[in-house]
């Protein structure tokens, strides 16, 4: 069946992706395409509506991103967003110039006043803040148009040309900040569209796995499972289209979890695909072995995993497509530059160079996380899967503070274990969005029974973020704090102190080291 399709042109906005992901909610599929997109290819894509995004540049420069010509003549409604009503206006017979004297120039948010009998704005209320960025206006609005919103410094917010179907809004309604901003994208597809809302997860699923079965034919793919969300749901998505010709490399650096490595074979097992588990743990301690300093653990961690995928790489051979599971958040931060390298990050998602192949395959480069987890769902991964909190590459090793060894690591997933069953039994792992322990260089004085212990302690750590870039520690109530430590203290060996951090990030990190 073929879903209604949203077209949303980008014109060089920052945006344009958080529009495909707010058209998605709205449950009607899109895809976000370039601006040079010719007629041809346009017709052929056979939207429902067009939006064309904001952009950086002003529509009446010389070298400005116009779109195909004859697209206002498609009969297709289009929602221009920012630079993209200006679009409209300066094709439509309107005029665009700068803003001047800083008169109608607007950034961040907006009072703006709306007529709510434009259907984009029906059933709002009259006024609301909108999230505005932009230099230039429209200073004539063009011939068959009307003004249906004005803020208090722009007198011509949104324009539209209800007969055409054509609507312009100089804010951003795909950002959070534009209070109903949502509304009136729903109100865009649902009521000028004539969208029915036709797409979900497991359409996007088959759809997926067509597209990877035609571009990867008979060859061969190789992927880097970590057993995370992402790199899993990737795997379960070649698994389920090309079956025993994708090939896996899970390397168990003996830094997981408890019973981690076993899960992750387990989920895989319905496939047929080849998966090589690579139970490389006491290479790995043997290198780590008398390690203290943080950053030295995390490069040879990071070095090692190379030199096991290289091996691996060889063995293996011939491999013609290489996937990742690079997630839409990925994208925007390889993106960003780093200021300064507070700890260097270390990621199984990738594999090294040195292996030679064709192209990169990226399914889900343009999911969120919360589609990510719901495309795991439809794929039939088990919940603890998909749910999974995310796990640094370098895995317990930065969890033990200082020198690493098997006891140690035997004491740490025991009493992580312990708080995550505490958590989950309590329901509140949808509210934490990561929570562990961690086995601290610290030896104290305890009194077990009648006798004296000289023991670890455990420290528990626990933080609500949207980012992870910032954090702030999490309220656990009372009564789980109080269980979680007497498990552990009871129930792990040389474990008599628990404490709970709280402090938020910054100034400190998520992770001890
Ligand atoms: P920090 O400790 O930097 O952690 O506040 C922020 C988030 O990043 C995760 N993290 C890592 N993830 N490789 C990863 O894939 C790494 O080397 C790494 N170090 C930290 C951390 O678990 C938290 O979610």
């Amino acid at each position: 069946m073929q879903n209604q399709k949203i077209l949303i042109l980008n014109f060089g906005g920052q945006y344009d992706q958080l529009i495909a992901r707010r058209v998605r909610e709205c449950k009607v599929y899109c895809e976000v395409r370039s601006y040079t997109m010719t007629l041809a290819e346009i017709q052929e894509f056979n939207p429902i509506g067009i939006i064309f995004t904001g952009g950086p540049d002003s529509v009446y420069k010389e070298d400005s991103y116009h779109p195909a010509e004859g697209i206002f003549e498609l009969g297709i409604p289009i929602l221009g967003i920012c630079y993209g009503c200006q679009l409209l206006a300066h094709h439509l017979g309107g005029v665009v110039t700068t803003a001047e004297d800083g008169n109608a120039r607007e950034y961040g948010k907006t009072l703006t006043f709306y007529k709510n009998s434009c259907l984009l704005f029906d059933g709002l209320s009259e006024e609301g803040i909108s999230w505005m960025s932009h230099g230039d206006y429209m200073k004539k609005v063009p011939e068959g148009f009307k003004l249906v919103a004005h803020s208090e410094k722009c007198p011509n917010v949104a324009i539209c040309d209800e007969e055409r179907k054509f609507y312009g809004v100089q804010f951003h309604p795909e950002v959070n900040h534009t209070e109903n901003g949502t509304v009136m994208i729903h109100n865009f597809l649902y009521r000028i569209c004539g969208a029915v809302g036709d797409w979900t997860m497991e359409d996007y699923m088959h759809r997926c796995i067509e597209e990877i079965r035609s571009k990867v034919g008979s060859g061969q793919v190789l992927l880097a499972l970590s057993g995370g969300v992402d790199s899993s749901v990737c795997a379960a998505l070649f698994a389920e289209a090309i079956g025993s010709q994708l090939t896996c490399v899970f390397v168990d650096h003996g830094l997981l979890r408890k019973d981690e490595g076993d899960e992750v074979e387990e989920a895989f097992k319905k496939w047929s695909l080849n998966l090589i588990r690579v139970n490389a743990g006491e290479r790995f301690l043997g290198k780590l072995a008398g390690v203290t300093e943080p950053e030295q653990k995390r490069k040879i961690i990071g070095e090692e995993f190379i030199r096991v995928f290289e091996e691996e790489g060889k063995k293996i051979g011939r491999t013609d497509f290489l996937a990742q599971g690079t997630i839409y958040p990925d994208v925007i931060e390889s993106g960003k530059e780093n200021a300064e390298t507070i700890k260097s990050h270390h990621n199984v998602g990738g594999l090294p160079d040195f292996v030679d192949f064709k192209e990169i395959i990226e399914p889900l480069r343009l999911l969120f996380k919360d589609e990510v987890r719901e495309l795991g769902r439809q794929l039939g991964l088990p919940e603890y899967m998909v749910m999974r909190q995310p796990f640094p590459g370098p895995g317990l090793a930065i969890r033990v503070i200082g020198e690493i060894t098997e006891d140690k690591l035997g004491i740490l997933r025991e009493a992580d274990f312990i708080f995550r069953d505490e958590v989950a039994k309590a329901k509140l792992d949808i509210q934490m969005n990561q929570y562990f322990a961690v086995l601290t260089n610290m030896k104290s004085v305890g009194v077990m029974g009648d006798g004296r212990t000289y023991d670890w302690a455990i420290a528990l750590r626990s933080v609500t973020t949207e980012d992870f870039m910032t954090a702030d520690w999490s309220r656990i109530p009372y009564e789980v704090l109080d269980k979680v430590s007497s498990r552990i203290v009871n129930e792990v060996p040389h474990v008599n102190r628990v404490l709970y951090d709280i402090t938020s990030k910054p100034p400190s990190t998520v992770e001890f080291e």
